[in-house]
């Protein structure tokens, strides 16, 4: 038997209050805090509020209502509904012709074998389609378009996706790819259910060959953007 963990996704607490989870990004909120404006595709829950708190302006996006309401709920328990704007939609269609400093995602990436696909609130958390990097490759090439001159991507990165792909990935497209950060986490519980197919994706080797897998590696990956922002910063129009 796999051994158990409280966190089935592998990602944050869903719904918890982002002031009790500022210390479980200090990384990431270091990052938001020199930022002047910050797009947060699919991590609508919690960072929103916490780069406001650090006093950035904030558009968060998620594609469930669901995780929209949350996050709006959060910014004004926060105190912050004034700098936090959350938006519903897929990818970055909320925020088409739009530039910002700083793009944070916490995408799902869980790679998921046909067979597992399906539609419901925690696939759409957890499903990264077949090898884990649906959402992150569409948020690495749709990223350049909405980052300013200088500005910078930063993701989460499940280890068994590979370190070096992501840093290949990002260099591929323009982007000065680094390791922000690194944390030993539990495996997901999710990832019991699929592992030989998760095994079969690990070209880095980063899980043990056999046997159940008690933890993962996770990591914040950032890209600084070399090119040219392909739109002009705008300010919420509400304001
Ligand atoms: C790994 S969870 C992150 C949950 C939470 N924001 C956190 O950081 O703890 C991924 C989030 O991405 C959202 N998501 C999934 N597919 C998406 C898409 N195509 N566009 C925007 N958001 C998406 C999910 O609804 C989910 O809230």
């Amino acid at each position: 038997m796999p051994p158990t963990s409280d966190d089935n996704t592998g990602h944050g607490e869903r719904g918890t209050a982002s002031v009790e989870l500022v210390a479980a990004v200090p990384f990431l909120l270091l990052a938001l805090a020199v930022a002047a404006q910050i797009a947060l595709a699919g991590q609508a829950l919690w960072s929103a509020s916490v780069a406001a708190r650090a006093g950035a302006r904030v558009v968060a996006t998620d594609v469930l209502d669901a995780a929209v309401r949350c996050a709006r709920a959060n910014a004004v328990v926060n105190g912050v509904a004034d700098r936090v704007e959350v938006l519903l939609g897929d990818g970055f269609a909320p925020v088409r012709g739009r530039v910002f400093d700083l793009i944070c995602t916490s995408p799902p990436q869980m790679p998921t074998p046909p067979d597992r696909e399906r539609a419901d609130a925690t696939a759409a958390a957890d499903n990264g389609g077949p090898d884990g990097w649906a959402l992150l490759d569409r948020v690495i090439a749709g990223a350049p378009a909405h980052l300013a001159p200088g500005g910078r991507l930063v993701f989460t990165l499940f280890g068994f996706l590979g370190v070096k792909a992501a840093l290949a990935r990002l260099h591929h497209v323009g982007f000065e790819p680094t390791i922000l950060g690194q944390e030993t986490q539990a495996f997901p519980r999710i990832g019991y259910e699929r592992i030989e197919h998760i095994r079969a994706l690990d070209a880095e080797a980063t899980l043990p060959p056999h046997g159940w897998p008690a933890t993962v590696e996770r990591y914040v990956i950032q890209g600084a953007w070399q090119g040219t922002g392909q739109g002009t910063r705008t300010e919420d129009p509400a304001r």
